[in-house]
């Protein structure tokens, strides 16, 4: 057991719930698995818990006992869900940075985040944009090792109603598998395998790099994340700089 704490936001959703039961399985270096959410998550099992935080009211409301090594973001949201382009930038963008400020003046070590196929900070798309601020900003906290995962449509089961997002899996999902090459990175992706590729970068990172001076940013696209999510040759994961 490595000690370390992992923190999980957006638990609940399509990617995070994927996620976080790995946290706690048989072979995790976790030793706790803390997840941050607007609602609490019942029946958790042993080494995890929950933490209801008031994201509106951060940074001053962030509890100060919460600290942890490797932060693990799968948090976001639509325009749709979000009323205006204000609120989804204060979500997908400022939450995230706001908590990765704290946790990184608390110790944080390692940071994944799941950000989109296409984020640029100058992008003429606001969605992709805002993901793309979000990479820039988080680049320039002193978090040692960073990995930006940017899947492209994920595949999977929602609870919500997402009419666009289901024609798009309706028409993208046969013409998978013909997606070869350079169109590689526009197949959409289970949310599956971009949680079992977060898992497997993280874990590689603390079980074989748990002290390497110096900062590292990787930026992993669609194609690479499925690769990863399948692979065995663990020494070329996400391509690490
Ligand atoms: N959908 C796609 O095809 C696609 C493609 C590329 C990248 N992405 C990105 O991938 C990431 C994960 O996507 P996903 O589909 O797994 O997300 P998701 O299913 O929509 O889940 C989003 C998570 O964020 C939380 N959240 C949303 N609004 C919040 C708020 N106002 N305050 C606190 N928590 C909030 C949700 O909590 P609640 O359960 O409480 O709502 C949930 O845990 C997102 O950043 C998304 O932008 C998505």
């Amino acid at each position: 057991m490595s000690g370390r704490t992992a923190i999980v936001l957006g638990a609940t959703g399509l990617v995070g719930s994927e996620l976080w039961p790995k946290l706690v399985g048989r072979d995790s270096p976790w030793e706790s698995v803390v997840l941050l959410a607007r609602r609490p998550l019942a029946a958790l099992p042993a080494g995890i818990s929950c933490r209801v935080i008031d994201f509106d009211g951060l940074p001053e409301t962030f509890p100060e006992d919460i600290r942890g090594d490797d932060l693990f973001c799968c948090l976001g949201t639509t325009l749709r869900q979000a009323g205006s382009r204000e609120a989804f930038r204060r979500v997908d963008h400022d939450y995230v940075l706001e908590i990765a400020r704290i946790l990184t003046q608390r110790g944080l070590r390692q940071m994944l985040v799941v950000t989109a196929l296409g984020s640029d900070p100058d992008s003429r798309f606001f969605y992709n944009r805002v993901k793309g601020q979000l990479e820039a900003d988080l680049s320039n906290l002193d978090i040692p090792v960073i990995s930006f995962l940017r899947p492209s449509l994920l595949l999977g089961e929602r609870s919500d109603s997402r009419p666009l997002e289901r024609l798009g899996q309706a028409a993208a999902t046969p013409a998978r598998g013909l997606m070869r090459g350079p169109l590689a990175t526009l197949a959409p992706i289970p949310a599956a395998e971009v949680a079992e590729a977060m898992y497997r970068i993280a874990s590689h990172e603390v079980n074989e790099r748990p002290v390497q001076p110096g900062i590292r940013r990787a930026v992993i696209p669609s194609s690479e994340i499925a690769r990863i999510a399948h692979t065995t040759d663990l020494q070329s994961l996400g391509g690490m700089k």
